[in-house]
């Protein structure tokens, strides 16, 4: 990897980013980290861990604000590349706070061009790329085939009616059959499912548009749902398998949605890390889907865990479900297996092993934030 100035990470001391820091100083480079250690992530009276400390030069700002970017600018002289995680990151959350999604995550964008552009503070005058994480979000819904068309389709969500009469699975808007679903290719069109989702399409466009008037790469990762040790319990927004893993912990029931044939694509951290360093030794301009490229049903991932904690907890299909939650999406790898060379590595039985490994020290989420994560977003029941 070219080391040729400063690597500004921010949000750089959320679950991705300590990971690629740690990732980082095994090829003997020391990030610059820039993150708020936001509450919600964080705990009550957060702090830059000792391990990221030592890692990493790290400040405690807020990425929203154009100051901030100034001072890291006045601070550095030769920021080179700069890795944008810092986020606000609940899909549900996002539907009702919705002025903070917009300040941070698209806001933080507009800034972070504002201060490339402008050069602020000196620092940002040699910028060269730009590595943003986007997410699957920006989809929404997932791709699929129609076999008797034969052509791809890009479904609209499933709207409450239809959610009402069970019919899970998106049918071809030609001639009614159900589709097949197919990865997700990264020229599916952005129908996002949640305001989450349309923040990460925004930060996408605003880079995409900004960042070519000042000649600097930018290379989009659009992550599938990432999970391993490090992420968050703390955070009720977190995702799907910190919430099974605590109800299993205490045996308490697991309610999988719809007809229990829900799928999504779930990639081991350090597999992100890697298509991160890959960006950013490739250097040049790209937008890429990263995930396993597989399909795993949820049933599955209970299961799992199920097994490796040992839990009486049970897991049952009640037909339950959420308007706005998507059905399927994997994503389609191809593109940056073949430019960047990213093969995902860790399975996930060996990923959910360590999680659990690891999250054994943890305090889990408690029953009525594990219902907080699942009721918040529009809860319908049939
Ligand atoms: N984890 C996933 O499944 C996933 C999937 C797709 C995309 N992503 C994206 O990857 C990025 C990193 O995600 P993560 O899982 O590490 O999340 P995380 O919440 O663990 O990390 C985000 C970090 O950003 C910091 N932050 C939030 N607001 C900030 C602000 N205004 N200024 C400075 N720092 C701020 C937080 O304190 C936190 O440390 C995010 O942009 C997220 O949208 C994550
Ligand atoms: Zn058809």
């Amino acid at each position: 990897m070219q080391s040729d100035g400063t690597l500004l990470i921010t949000g750089g001391a959320g679950f991705i980013g300590t990971w690629l820091t740690r990732a980082l100083s095994e090829k003997g480079i020391r990030p610059v980290i820039v993150d708020n250690l936001l509450p919600q992530v964080h705990g009550e009276s957060p702090k830059f861990s000792s391990e990221l400390t030592g890692l990493a030069d790290c400040i405690q700002l807020d990425v929203s604000q154009p100051e901030t970017w100034v001072e890291i600018g006045s601070r550095y002289p030769n920021v080179a590349q700069i890795v944008h995680l810092a986020a606000l990151t609940g899909t549900g959350q996002s539907m009702f706070d919705i002025g903070n999604y917009d300040r941070v995550n698209t806001g933080g964008c507009a800034v972070l061009a504002e201060a490339v552009l402008l050069k602020s503070g000196g620092g940002f005058q040699s910028t060269r790329q730009v590595v943003l994480s986007s997410s699957r979000a920006v989809y929404g819904e997932g791709a699929y085939h129609c076999n008797i068309c034969n052509v791809n389709e890009y479904p609209n969500l499933r709207t409450e009616k239809d959610l009402t009469a069970a019919r899970w699975n998106p049918v071809c808007p030609k001639c009614g059959t159900a589709l097949e679903t197919i990865p997700t290719p990264e020229d599916a069109p952005h129908r996002p499912a949640s305001f989450y989702g349309l923040t990460k399409s925004v930060q996408e466009s605003y880079l995409q548009m900004l960042l070519r008037s000042a000649s600097v790469e930018l290379t989009t990762l659009r992550f599938q749902n990432v999970y391993g040790p490090g992420q968050s319990l703390r955070n009720p927004y977190t995702g799907v398998i910190g919430v099974f893993y605590s109800r299993m912990l205490q045996n308490l029931p697991i309610d999988i949605f719809e007809d229990g044939d829900v799928t999504r694509d779930f990639v081991y951290v350090t597999d992100i890390v890697d298509s991160i360093l890959r960006s950013l030794e490739f250097g040049k301009p790209g937008v890429f889907n990263v995930g396993s490229g597989k399909y795993t049903r949820l049933m599955y991932l209970a299961e799992l865990l199920r097994g490796l904690l040992n839990s009486s907890s049970d897991i049952s299909v009640n037909g339950h479900f959420r308007v706005g939650d998507i059905r399927h999406n994997a994503a389609d790898i191809r593109a940056i297996q073949s430019d960047l060379g990213f093969i995902p590595r860790v399975s996930l039985e060996e990923g959910i092993k360590n999680y659990v490994q690891w999250a054994a020290s943890e305090e889990p989420l408690t029953e009525a934030e594990t219902g907080k994560a699942l009721l918040d977003f529009r809860h319908r029941r049939q």
